[in-house]
């Protein structure tokens, strides 16, 4: 199951992000930065980091579930090549909301695909 944590000048966590896989398919399974140290590429650097680490052992697609509203987070996967496929509605609790399926391809390593 790979975790990554993103440290500070200071070596203090500002920010992780954990997925598991299984043949040639994974899921990021959360992905989070603290508040002070949003804005400034660290999610997009983790999970970067995090779609190299599943490539490289051999994960061809990449799931993930996010809020429908969360803005951020979905730009940010936007950003990674994420396109939704999916919505599960009432899948979060507190508040009850939909969750968008997003997914990536991602290329072989080694240029084997
Ligand atoms: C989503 C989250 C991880 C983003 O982390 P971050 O380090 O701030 O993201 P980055 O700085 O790498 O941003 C990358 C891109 O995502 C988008 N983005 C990030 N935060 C955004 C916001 N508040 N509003 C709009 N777009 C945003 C932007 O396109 C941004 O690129 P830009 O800064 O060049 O415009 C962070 O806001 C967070 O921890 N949120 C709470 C937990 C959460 O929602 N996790 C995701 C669960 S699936």
């Amino acid at each position: 199951m790979p975790f990554f944590v993103a440290a500070d000048a200071s070596e203090l966590a500002v920010g992780y992000v954990v997925a598991h896989y299984g043949a040639d398919e994974a899921e990021i399974l959360n992905l989070g930065v603290a508040p002070e140290h949003r804005r400034c590429g660290v999610g997009k650097a983790l999970v970067e980091q995090m779609l190299a680490t599943l490539a490289a052992k051999g994960v061809r697609s990449v799931y993930l579930e996010v809020r429908e509203s969360n803005a951020a987070a979905r730009r940010l996967y936007e950003q990674l090549g994420f396109t939704p496929v999916g919505l599960r509605p009432n899948y979060y609790r507190r508040p009850p909301e939909a969750a968008v399926v997003l997914r990536t391809a991602i290329l072989a390593v080694g240029g084997d695909a």
